[in-house]
C-alpha cells in the first residue's frame, strides 16, 4: 500500500468526469487500498479517485475516521470501497459544513439529500446498494460529485462564492507557484 500525492484546486484534473470501470480487477483494488491508506494518513473521511489523479469511478469513505495510517488492518466494517457508485434515490434536504482535502482551508454550508440510495460495485465486484443518512450521506454525495467534476464549491450561490473569492485566489496562486 501506498500513500499517494493529493491534487489540489484548482488543478484541471479535479473538473474531468471519470471513466466508468468496467472490470474489477487487482489494479482497481490496489488503487482502492491506495485510496483508503491516503484518506487515512490525511485524516479525512473520504476520497474520491480524481483527487489522487486516477480517472476511474472510485471512491473510499470512512465516517468513523478510527484507523490511522499506521494501522495497516483495512477490516473495519466502516470503511467503504465503492466502484461505479451511483445514487439511485434520495430524499428530504440537510445543510451541513463540508471541506475537502483538495480544498485545504475552505469550509462551507451545503444543502444535500437528508438520505441516499446508492448503488455500486464492491470490491468483488458483486453489485451491492447502501441506505445512507446523516454525515455518510453527505459523505457519498460528495464523493459521487467528484467523479463528475463536481467540486462542493459548485454548490455554493455566487453572492457566498463571491465572498470567499479571496481565500479560493490564495488557493489559486499557490498551485500556480508550485507549477
Ligand atoms: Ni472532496
Amino acid at each position: 500500500m501506498a500513500i499517494l500525492e493529493l491534487v489540489l484546486y484548482p488543478d484541471p484534473t479535479l473538473k474531468e468526469p471519470c471513466s466508468t470501470v468496467t472490470v474489477v480487477n487487482d489494479e482497481i483494488r490496489a488503487l482502492l487500498s491506495d485510496m483508503a491508506e491516503t484518506m487515512y494518513a490525511e485524516e479525512g473521511i473520504g476520497l474520491a479517485a480524481p483527487q489522487i489523479g486516477s480517472d476511474h469511478r472510485v471512491i473510499v469513505v470512512d465516517v468513523e475516521q478510527r484507523r490511522k495510517s499506521d494501522n495497516h488492518s483495512q477490516e473495519l466494517s466502516s470503511l467503504l470501497k465503492l466502484i461505479n457508485p451511483e445514487i439511485v434515490s434520495s430524499s428530504g434536504k440537510i445543510k451541513s459544513e463540508e471541506g475537502c482535502l483538495s480544498i485545504p482551508g475552505v469550509r462551507e454550508t451545503i444543502e444535500r439529500h437528508e438520505t441516499v440510495v446508492v448503488r455500486a460495485l464492491d470490491e468483488r465486484g458483486d453489485s451491492i446498494e447502501i441506505s445512507a443518512d446523516g454525515l455518510l450521506a453527505i459523505c457519498l454525495q460528495h464523493e459521487i460529485d467528484h467523479l463528475d467534476g463536481i467540486l462542493f464549491i459548485d454548490h455554493l450561490t455566487r453572492l457566498r462564492r463571491n465572498l470567499i473569492k479571496q481565500k479560493l485566489k490564495q488557493l489559486t496562486d499557490d498551485y500556480q507557484q508550485i507549477r
